[in-house]
C-alpha cells in the first residue's frame, strides 16, 4: 500500500531551499536596515544658535573680540550690536583694525561711529567698520547678528542665525 498524499523527494527540496532563500534574504534585510539605523543618532548635536556673551557690564565702551563665537560686540554707552567676524569669502578670521581718525556715518538711517575696519589675513578682503565689503574677493558684508538680554540673567545673547540690518542696535537698561 503506497501513501497517495506523499510529496515527491523534489518538491520537498525545493520547498526547504525557497524557505532557506527567504529566510536568508529576510535576514539579510534586517541586518542592513539594523546598520543603517545605527548611523542616525537618537540626539541633536547641533550647536545652539543662541549664545550667552555674559553682563553687558563686561563690554567696554568701543569693540569686544569673542573668539569662540567669532564675533565683535561693539558698544557705544548703553547701545551695542554685533558683527560676524567670518569672512565671506571663504570663512577666514578676519581681524579689526584701529583707525588712525573715528568717523560718523549714517548706515540705514542709524547714526554709526566707525572706529576699526577689517581685514582678512587670507586673500586680502577688506571691510568699512560696519562690515561692508570695500575690497579684495569678498562677495558681501559681514554679517551682523542680533542681541538681546536674558530674561533669566541679564546676559547679552547672541542669535547667530538671526542675521538684522546694520541699523540693528540693542540699547540695555
Ligand atoms: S577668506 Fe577672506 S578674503 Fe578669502
Amino acid at each position: 500500500m503506497s501513501d497517495s498524499h506523499a510529496k515527491p523527494p523534489n518538491d520537498r527540496r525545493d520547498f526547504l531551499l525557497k524557505l532557506g532563500a527567504g529566510a536568508g534574504v529576510a535576514a539579510l534585510t534586517a541586518q542592513t536596515a539594523a546598520s543603517l539605523r545605527s548611523l542616525v543618532p537618537n540626539v541633536s548635536y547641533d550647536s545652539p544658535t543662541t549664545v550667552k556673551l555674559g553682563p553687558p557690564t563686561e563690554f567696554p565702551d568701543g569693540i569686544k573680540f569673542l573668539p569662540d563665537e567669532r564675533l565683535f560686540v561693539f558698544r557705544q554707552g548703553q547701545t551695542f550690536h554685533a558683527v560676524s567676524a567670518v569672512c565671506t569669502h571663504l570663512g577666514c578670521t578676519v581681524r579689526a583694525e584701529a583707525l588712525a581718525n573715528a568717523q560718523t556715518i549714517q548706515d540705514d538711517g542709524a547714526e554709526l561711529r566707525l572706529t576699526h575696519r577689517f581685514l582678512c589675513p587670507c586673500h586680502g578682503s577688506e571691510y568699512r567698520g560696519d562690515g561692508a565689503n570695500v575690497s579684495g574677493p569678498a562677495p558681501k558684508p559681514l554679517a551682523w547678528y542680533r542681541l538681546s538680554v536674558s530674561p533669566d540673567d541679564g546676559q547679552l545673547v547672541v542669535d547667530l542665525a538671526d542675521e538684522v540690518d546694520t541699523d540693528f542696535r540693542l540699547t540695555v537698561g
